[in-house]
């Protein structure tokens, strides 16, 4: 035989010194959820090693993943229901409690980059993305509350500001509301391939965001007149086109594991850096299956992140942050 490919798998040494593809803690954006109050870690259940914290449990989890050499973390705010209305005005009030959080974390570490969410659903009574009139989510209404939120955001020390609503226009709508306001230095992340997923179930159970259908088609049920079709790619060419001219600053793909085509075509056409979010239920279904016994967790953790930076994403959005660096880094 002249060519054995088992020669370049010999060893650890030469695997090593041959592998593609490298994941390291500086990849890897952290996502917490946030709540009102003192004293709160409140664990969820289908999110397990996953918290809703309030500002001073929040400080010192900051502090230790900042250690472990993490950087960038997301914030997902969970909102009381008497401050949900059908336009979420709360989302960008002067006593919000996410926006306290955000500048209080950036007094105390500058260092971090700090990325938001924006989208109407954890502020509305609806639980969706947009402002819901007779059935229908409506678009251009929601991008002057979306900008607004933004701002808010902007102004509370957010570096990132991450559009997840997938409403028409809405990234060149932030930019711009952004920059009137002499934000220019603030980044977009888009989430410009978002996917009408089954896997955002957790998620939606730690916000208790899910959309409020009442049976009738007064609230639709789903998210399948924004989120995309699970069937299409060439859809999430054409977002990623407008994105790029609307000003986005870095693509994301969502969820990553049952699109990891999408992540590579992504990548594939743009020169901007993209983003997977490894999302609430691709995180439960391997923890589920770790918890079982059925799976290894140290092995199929860091396969299931490695496989999503292959496909083409620079960073990874992912509830595996923290074990990641606690388990692996230091080994990398
Ligand atoms: C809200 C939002 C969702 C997620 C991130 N931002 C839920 C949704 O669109 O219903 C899901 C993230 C996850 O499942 O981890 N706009």
């Amino acid at each position: 035989m002249l060519q054995r490919p088992r020669r370049n798998r010999k060893s650890s040494a030469v695997r090593k010194m041959i592998a593609e593809t490298r994941l390291g803690v500086n990849n890897l954006i952290y996502p917490l959820f946030v709540v009102d109050g003192k004293g709160i870690q409140q664990e969820i259940n289908s999110l397990p090693g996953n918290f809703r914290w309030s500002l001073d449990k929040l400080l010192p989890e900051v502090e230790q993943c900042l250690k472990l050499g993490l950087s960038t973390f997301v914030l997902f705010p969970k909102v009381n229901d008497e401050l949900k209305d059908k336009t979420g005005t709360y989302s960008y009030s002067e006593d919000n409690f996410y926006l306290k959080i955000a500048q209080t974390l950036k007094k105390e570490f500058p260092q971090i980059n700090l990325m938001s969410d924006v989208a109407l659903d954890p502020y509305s009574v609806d639980g969706h993305d947009g402002v819901v009139r007779n059935g229908k989510v409506v678009n251009d209404e929601t991008l002057e509350i979306l900008a607004k939120m933004s701002v808010a955001q902007a102004n509370s020390g957010f570096d990132i500001i991450g559009p997840s609503d997938m409403m028409d226009g809405r990234v060149m709508t932030i930019r711009e509301a952004l920059d009137d306001h002499d934000f220019t230095e603030v980044s977009i992340m888009s989430y410009t391939a978002k996917y009408a997923s089954a896997y955002y179930g957790p998620f939606r159970d730690a916000l208790d965001s899910a959309p409020k259908t009442d049976g009738t088609e007064e609230i639709p049920k789903d998210k399948k007149r924004y989120q995309m079709d699970p069937a299409n790619v060439k859809e999430a060419i054409r977002e990623a086109y407008l994105d790029e001219t609307e000003g986005a600053d870095f693509l994301m793909v969502k969820p990553a594991l049952c699109y990891l085509d999408v992540i590579k075509t992504l990548s594939d056409i743009t020169t901007l850096p993209i983003t997977a979010y490894n999302v609430s239920g691709e995180y439960a279904m391997l923890m589920a299956a770790c918890e079982k016994g059925w799976l290894d967790f140290e092995t199929a953790m860091p396969e299931m992140l490695l496989s999503i930076r292959r496909a083409g994403a620079t960073a990874i959005l992912t509830y595996f942050a923290k074990a990641y660096a606690e388990k692996f880094d230091s080994k990398n």
